[in-house]
């Protein structure tokens, strides 16, 4: 039997990986190149595994499988000015936002659980530290100018993109 804390915290990860896909989509429609595509699209894709990957626990928890908020749209319309910031740059607001924001609650999740209590719940809760850190990697690759930047993530997709670029 997992804790509260642990269900809380599942359930703001779950949500989050629903904000993070409306905000690749928003910034993969402005896309200008098939870099910028496939680096986004591969950011979209690791949003939409991690929720298929959480979904089976989520439900079995018995938690919501949707959004009970209005994440999605809110994520989007928070986005959408970003068109505006220089490529680059958009990486360091991303980057900023997973360090301090977004990663320490990843990352707590597996504190939050043992594989004696719930071998899945423990499983999927290291991947998910590890699917962030793979997010901010790939934002510092885009900063210093690395080449093939979405490396990171893209080692950890089940469905990885084509690379065109
Ligand atoms: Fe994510």
């Amino acid at each position: 039997m997992v804790s509260t804390l642990f269900r809380e915290c599942l359930m703001d990860v779950y949500i989050a990986e629903h904000g993070g896909e409306a905000a690749f989509e928003v910034m993969l429609s402005h896309a200008e190149n098939d870099e910028q595509r496939y680096i986004l699209g591969t950011l979209l894709q690791a949003e939409t595994e991690g929720k298929a990957l959480m979904r089976p626990l989520i439900s079995r928890l018995g938690l919501p499988l949707l959004d009970p908020g209005n994440t999605r749209a809110e994520t989007a319309a928070a986005t959408e000015p970003f068109k505006e910031v220089p490529w680059r740059e958009r990486f360091v607001f991303l980057g900023e936002a997973v360090r301090t924001t977004y990663l320490p609650r990843y990352e707590e999740l597996a504190t939050l659980v043992s594989a004696d209590e719930d071998a899945q719940a423990a499983k999927i809760a290291q991947f998910m530290g590890t699917h962030e850190r793979a997010l901010l990697a790939l934002a510092v690759n885009v900063i210093d100018g690395v080449a093939d930047p979405a490396a990171p993530v893209a080692a950890i997709l089940h469905f990885p993109l084509a690379r065109l670029a």
